[in-house]
């Protein structure tokens, strides 16, 4: 009895025992907070609850910009590689995968029920279950003012341009021209938006054959 009193005071004069405290308490604190998730995430849309959202991101290192919108039951994940410019617009039950880098510029609007996935298991040789797959990632960059329509899906790797529309129910897997329309499965160039001049193509440069 009395070496355990003998070695309670000794920790707590070398500082060990406050250490494990603090450690505890930040993690039952990170905990919480954590648990919180769907609470947060199930908010609605009014300012004061998009502010609660952000604040919540900025928390688990997503760097956010001003007048975030985000609707009802967003799943995110990997907040920590998340970048968000201004005035963004985030539609319900849209699923946002960070992990791997995940920039979303300013003005782009993402409608109800995308997804946006910057994760990929690997395909395991036959008999090996693609659940203890590993797996990879590959940045996504979402353009400033590109539109995500509904249902709209965009896997690893892919930058989608300045101001385009990738219509809805589509899945991109490759990237997507500034001031364009892609639709389809998988999304395939439609048309460029009124008003739109694509630069023209640099004409091919001559080739010199030796000697
Ligand atoms: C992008 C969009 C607005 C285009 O609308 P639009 O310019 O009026 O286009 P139209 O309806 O005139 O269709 C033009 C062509 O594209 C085709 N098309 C339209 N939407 C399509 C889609 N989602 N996938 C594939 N093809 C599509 C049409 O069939 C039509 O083909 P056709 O010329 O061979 O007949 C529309 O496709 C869309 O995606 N809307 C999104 C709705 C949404 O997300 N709302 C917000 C919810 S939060």
């Amino acid at each position: 009895m009395s070496s355990i009193v003998i070695r309670a005071l000794q920790s707590a004069r070398d500082g060990t025992f406050r250490r494990k405290i603090a450690v505890r308490m930040h993690e039952l604190h990170w905990g919480i907070l954590h648990q919180m998730e769907w609470l947060v995430f199930y908010l609605g849309k009014a300012p004061w609850q998009c502010a609660i959202k952000a604040w919540y991101m900025r928390l688990w290192g997503a760097e956010v910009g001003k007048n975030l919108y985000m609707e009802r039951a967003v799943m995110l994940k990997g907040a920590e590689d998340l970048k968000i410019g201004d005035n963004v617009a985030i539609g319900a039950f849209s699923l946002i995968n960070a992990a791997g880098g995940l920039i979303i510029e300013d003005n782009v609007n993402i409608s109800t029920g995308c997804r946006v996935v910057c994760v990929n298991h690997s395909v395991p040789p036959v008999g090996v279950d693609t659940r203890f797959a590993p797996c990879w990632s590959a940045p996504i960059r979402l353009k400033k003012g590109c539109w995500l329509a509904t249902n709209a899906i965009i896997l690893p790797g892919v930058t989608v341009g300045e101001g385009a529309i990738v219509v809805a129910g589509s899945l991109v897997t490759k990237d997507v021209p500034d001031w364009s329309y892609v639709a389809g499965i998988p999304a395939k160039f439609m048309m460029f938006r009124e008003g739109y001049k694509p630069p023209k193509p640099k004409p091919a440069e001559e080739t010199k054959t030796p000697g």
